[in-house]
């Protein structure tokens, strides 16, 4: 039978306990999303073997270096396209994708960061810079994509405790338990029309009753 489930894009970078968890929660036919493809940025990533493991097709588009960006993008956008996907969901991808790709998808690039943005924005250090600054509370923000990093319309965001002994590993274990939990959710409240963008808010839109 086919799948009418909204096709999504998962991009990674590395070891996709995130495509993981989304994987899981697609496995289930009720839910609103399947993984219609995973991007990755480098081959060899365990990202990958998570998505053969499954069935999931994949793309890997070599990084080619920052002056070739836009030429990484398109490439990126092709991979996208080429399997029909409508939303693109960035789960531990670490390259900045450029405008074109925005333009391409208009509020329908999902990010998670491990902080509460706009504390701590970043792709590499975000959790190893709360720690240094002694915050005795971080968290999770999954938000929209726009041209800037990490400061697109917030959707979510769940705060996690920075307990006294903890290190860059541990505080990052503590959320990504977080990550794993809410990022699914997320992903189908905007898979099933449950989200609009009004500038920089998110608003949740009910889901409608039944009688
Ligand atoms: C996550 O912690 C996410 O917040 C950040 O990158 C990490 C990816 O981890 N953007 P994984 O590859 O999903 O395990």
């Amino acid at each position: 039978m086919t799948d009418t489930r909204h096709p999504i894009a998962v991009l990674c970078s590395g070891s996709g306990t995130n495509l993981q968890a989304i994987i899981e929660a697609a496995e289930d036919p009720a839910y609103g999303a399947r993984v219609a493809v995973v991007v990755t940025d480098r081959p060899g990533v365990r990202a990958l073997e998570r998505a053969e493991q499954a069935g999931i097709p994949t793309e890997v588009v070599p990084w080619p270096g920052r002056e070739h960006r836009r030429a990484f993008t398109k490439a990126v956008v092709a991979a996208i396209e080429a399997h029909a996907a409508e939303t693109v969901v960035l789960a531990g991808f670490l390259r900045i994708l450029t405008e074109e790709a925005i333009e391409r998808f208009p509020d329908a690039i999902l990010n998670i960061h491990p902080s509460l943005l706009p504390a701590f924005p970043g792709t590499v250090h975000a959790v190893a810079d709360a720690v240094a600054h002694g915050v005795k509370l971080s968290g999770v923000t999954v938000h929209y994509v726009d041209r800037g990093v990490d400061t697109g319309p917030i959707i979510y965001q769940e705060p996690v405790p920075v307990l006294a002994d903890d290190t860059a590993e541990t505080l990052h274990a503590r959320i990504q338990r977080v990550e794993h939990r809410v990022y699914p959710d997320v992903i189908e409240m905007h898979t099933t029309g449950r989200l609009r963008v009004e500038g920089r808010r998110v608003v949740w839109i009910e889901p409608e009753v039944a009688p």
